[in-house]
C-alpha cells in the first residue's frame, strides 16, 4: 500500500477532501498520514489503515517517507516545503489545492473529467507534481466539455459570480455575520418605506464597526467586482488564470482567449458564471446541446425555460453536490456564432477537493 500524507485536512477543501474519500472508500487503499503544522503529537483523525497520530508537517524527515503527499494547506506551505522536499531527493507525488505550483512546467493541472487522459500520460512520462485548478475555471472547462472536445470554441467572455467560500472559511461566516449585523438592525423599522430603509441600510453597511475584516467591504446586499490581486495589464489575477488555466488543462496547440470580469456575490459556496461563446462555425442549437449533454458524467443541460432554470441551475439548487448544470442555452442576437450559456458549480466539490481526490486515486492504479 502506497504512504499519503495529508496536510490542510482540517480546513475547508481539506475536510470536503476527507469526507469524499470516505464516501468512496478510498482510504481503504492507502496507509494515511495525518500532518499538522501546529498539532503534531495529537490523536489523528480515525480512518482505515491509519496511522494514530499527527506528524509535524514542517518535519522534513517524517513527510521523506511519503509515496504521495496531498496537500490543502495553502501556498506558502507549498513555497516553503515543497522546495525543501525536491532539494532532498524526495521523488514522491506532491498533489497539491494551492496555486503556487500550477504554471510551472514541471506540474500538470488536473481535472479527471476533462483531462485525465493527459494526467494518466503525465504520471507515465514520470510528472511528480499535480495541481488542482482554480475553481471558477474547472466549473467552466466540466460544462463546457462538449464544446471543446469538439474544438468549436472560438473563444469565451466569461462574467463570474462567485461565493464567499472561494475567498476561504472565514469569509463565509463573516457574509453570515453582515446578514445577521444587518437584520437585527433593521428587523424592527417596518414603519420605514422601501427608500428610507434602503438609505439606512446602505449607511449601516458602510460604518466602520460593520463585520468587514476579512473582505474589506461589505459583501451583504452589495457585490465586490475584484478577486485577488491586481495585474499589470488592468486584469484582476482570478481574471488573469481563465485563459493561462484552461488552456493549460486542455493542453491546447493554440491558445483559446478566455477572458470577463470576477465579481464575489453573497453565495455561500457555489460559483456561477455567465458565458459569451464565440463558435468557430454555426453549429445547430439541437447538436450543441447534446454536445454539452453527453460530454462526461457529471455535467447537466438544463432546458432553457424559466421554470427549470430557477429550480436547478442556481447555487442553492446545487450546494453540495457534484453535477455541474449548464443551461440558459441559446444563440444570442449578436450572431449565429455567439452562444449564451449560465453555469454553476459547487465551489469546494469539483471547484477543490474532487479533482485531487481522482488524482489520488490515478496514482493509486
Ligand atoms: N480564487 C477562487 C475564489 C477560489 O476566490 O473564488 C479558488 O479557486
Amino acid at each position: 500500500m502506497k504512504k499519503v500524507g495529508f496536510i490542510g485536512w482540517r480546513g475547508m477543501v481539506g475536510s470536503v477532501l476527507m469526507d469524499r474519500m470516505r464516501e468512496e472508500n478510498d482510504f481503504n487503499l492507502i496507509e494515511s498520514y495525518f500532518y499538522s503544522t501546529s498539532k503534531g503529537g495529537e490523536l489523528a483523525p480515525v480512518v482505515p489503515n491509519g496511522s494514530p497520530k499527527i506528524l509535524s508537517a514542517m518535519n522534513i524527515s517524517e513527510l521523506l517517507g511519503m509515496d504521495i503527499i496531498v496537500t490543502c494547506q495553502g501556498g506558502e506551505f507549498t513555497s516553503e516545503m515543497h522546495p525543501l522536499l525536491r532539494n532532498e531527493g524526495w521523488k514522491g507525488f506532491w498533489v497539491d489545492a494551492a496555486s503556487t505550483l500550477r504554471m510551472k512546467d514541471s506540474s500538470v493541472i488536473v481535472l479527471d473529467p476533462v483531462n485525465r487522459h493527459i494526467v494518466e500520460q503525465s504520471i507515465r512520462n514520470g510528472v511528480k507534481d499535480f495541481v488542482g485548478g482554480n475553481c471558477t475555471v474547472s466549473l467552466m472547462l466540466i460544462a463546457l466539455h462538449g464544446l471543446f472536445k469538439e474544438g468549436l470554441i472560438e473563444w469565451i467572455s466569461s462574467m463570474t459570480y462567485q461565493a464567499a467560500s472561494g475567498a476561504g472559511a472565514k469569509n463565509m461566516l463573516e457574509l453570515l455575520a453582515q446578514m445577521e449585523a444587518v437584520g437585527k438592525t433593521f428587523s424592527k423599522s417596518p414603519s420605514l418605506g422601501a427608500l428610507e430603509m434602503e438609505k439606512e441600510v446602505n449607511h449601516f453597511i458602510r460604518q466602520d464597526e460593520f463585520p468587514k475584516s476579512n473582505f474589506g467591504h461589505p459583501l451583504a446586499l452589495n457585490l465586490l467586482p475584484w478577486i485577488d490581486s491586481e495585474m499589470p495589464n488592468g486584469q484582476s489575477k482570478e481574471e488573469w488564470k481563465a485563459q493561462v488555466e484552461a488552456n493549460k488543462i486542455l493542453q491546447t496547440s493554440q491558445v483559446i482567449p478566455i477572458d470577463g470580469t470576477c465579481v464575489r456575490v453573497g453565495a455561500l459556496r457555489c460559483h456561477s458564471q455567465a458565458l459569451t461563446i464565440k463558435l468557430k462555425k454555426s453549429v445547430d442549437l439541437n447538436t450543441i446541446e447534446s454536445l454539452i449533454a453527453g460530454a462526461n458524467n457529471w455535467v447537466k443541460l438544463v432546458p432553457n425555460n424559466k421554470l427549470e432554470t430557477l429550480s436547478k441551475l442556481t447555487p442553492s439548487a446545487i450546494s453540495g453536490k457534484l453535477e455541474i448544470p449548464i443551461g440558459r442555452v441559446r444563440k444570442m442576437s449578436l450572431g449565429d456564432e455567439y452562444l449564451n450559456a449560465f453555469t454553476c458549480g459547487d465551489q469546494l466539490l469539483w471547484g477543490a477537493a474532487e479533482p485531487l481526490r481522482c488524482v489520488l486515486r490515478n496514482l493509486l492504479d
